[in-house]
């Protein structure tokens, strides 16, 4: 199965999150991580599943206002804060407008989003749109939206947050891409893969029967 993990990050969450996913996914998958700037037209040629995440800002997606906001935030750091914004993440793109007009999307899909603590209905939460948008674009959809919690605003990933992304990436490595639809995760066995080294990327191997 060869896998492709699309993230936005402004100030690092979603990246770790993105690659925690990753390794994950990657007993069972050959995959691919790629910063949402870098993805190209050909990013998910011969994939089997796409991962699309990024942070929650005013209740969904980033847009260049939210991200222009997030860059003021990082510079109004305090000195010795840990904040720090990811390179080119403020002009973007951001997974909305990758996902404006990715093409067809022939594969299984999935979301995730980062945000802080709270319930849904206040924070908002971007997988829900992203979910949509893979859908409306043909994707199957594998598994329910995701969210992984950050503390504050601008603030570090909670802890286990990276243990619970790498224990839903293992869960979304059994999802068939024939049979995938909504909140549905159908066992997937894959024979072989081979290791490849991508942009910033983790990939696998491919001893999956310990999950088939
Ligand atoms: C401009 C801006 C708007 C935000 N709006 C929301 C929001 O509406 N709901 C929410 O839960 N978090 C919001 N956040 C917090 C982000 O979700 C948080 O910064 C993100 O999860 C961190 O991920 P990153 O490090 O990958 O950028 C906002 C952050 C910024 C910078």
């Amino acid at each position: 199965m060869r896998a492709v993990i699309v993230y936005e990050s402004m100030f690092g969450s979603t990246k770790k999150v993105a690659e925690a996913i990753a390794e994950g996914l990657a007993d069972c998958a050959e995959v691919s991580v790629v910063p949402v700037t870098s993805a190209d037209a050909h990013i998910l040629d011969g994939a089997d599943l796409v991962v699309v995440g990024g942070p929650t800002h005013t209740h969904g997606m980033s847009r260049p206002s939210t991200r222009k906001m997030a860059g003021k935030l990082a510079r109004k750091r305090k000195p010795g804060s840990e904040v720090e914004l990811v390179p080119g993440a403020v002009s973007g793109p951001g997974v909305r407008e990758w996902l404006a007009s990715p093409g067809r999307l022939e594969v299984a899909g999935a979301a995730f989003d980062t945000r802080p603590q709270g319930l849904p209905a206040f924070t908002g939460r971007a997988s829900k749109s992203i979910r949509r948008l893979l859908a409306h674009h043909g994707a199957r959809i594998a598994a329910p939206p995701a969210s992984f919690l950050v503390e504050g605003l601008t603030g570090a990933l909670v802890e286990g947050e990276l243990g619970r992304a790498r224990a839903w990436g293992e869960r979304l490595s059994g999802v068939t891409t024939s049979g995938a639809s909504p909140g549905l995760l159908t066992p997937f066995a894959v024979k072989s893969a081979t290791v490849r080294e991508h942009r910033g990327a983790v990939s696998g191997l491919g001893d999956c029967s310990r999950r088939s």
